[in-house]
């Protein structure tokens, strides 16, 4: 496909067909997220990948805001998706990093981030599993996990207190029956808007 089509192309599916995701499919996914860019090539990133009924499962067990007993239509259609992955960023990979001698910040001081770029990386390889799964057919949503449910989450998956998880993947093949975001109501920002061209 396109790399133009693949981004016009993409946008969140929040319900799925049965149909199963190739593992070999699903790896190259998971494959081009690797190929992110990430600051000082730190790559602090990890995938959590659940792509077994049960596990998928346990994910909605220990994530799902109001649990599982009177699904909302979001809920319902978000647990059709066969596979969920979940990134996570690690912040202490790129304390060190940093601290190395080509970059010399051996205080760890966490003020001289402009921004926390742990989370951005991780939120860049998101980007790419999001277009890989358009370039593969498939669909996909990034949402997140509600921060009172954190801590299940990281039970659930034994996942170390040091990972955060940026938002969570879903992803499938498209429902028939996919319902859009009243968000998207919003309409996109025209490039006027949005661009400063020279100067603000
Ligand atoms: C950081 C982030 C968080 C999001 N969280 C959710 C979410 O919790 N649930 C959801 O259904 N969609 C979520 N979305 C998807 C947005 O609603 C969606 O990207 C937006 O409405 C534009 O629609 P499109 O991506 O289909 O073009 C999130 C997107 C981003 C980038």
């Amino acid at each position: 496909m396109e790399f133009t089509d693949v981004v016009r192309r993409r946008r969140m599916i929040r319900r799925y067909s049965s149909r199963p995701v190739d593992p070999a499919v699903l790896d190259r996914v998971l494959q081009n997220a690797l190929h992110a860019p990430s600051a000082g090539f730190s790559q602090g990133w990890a995938f959590l990948v659940l792509d077994d009924p049960e596990d998928v499962a346990r994910f909605w067990r220990s994530t799902a805001e109001d649990g599982l007993e009177a699904p909302d239509g979001w809920l319902q259609g978000m647990t059709t998706a066969p596979v969920v992955v979940v990134p996570l960023s690690h912040k202490d990979a790129y304390l060190d990093r940093y601290a190395e001698p080509d970059k010399g910040w051996t205080d760890r001081d966490e003020a001289r981030w402009p921004v926390p770029y742990w989370d951005v990386d991780a939120g860049m390889a998101a980007l790419l599993m999001l277009l890989t799964a358009v370039d593969e057919g498939l669909g996909a949503c990034f949402f997140g996990v509600p921060g009172e449910r954190l801590d299940d989450f990281r039970a659930a998956f034994g996942v170390p207190g040091e990972y955060r998880p940026v938002g969570c993947v879903s992803v499938g093949y498209p429902g028939d029956d996919d319902r859009r975001s009243p968000s998207l109501r919003r309409g996109r920002r025209p490039v006027e808007e949005v661009v400063h061209r020279g100067s603000w």
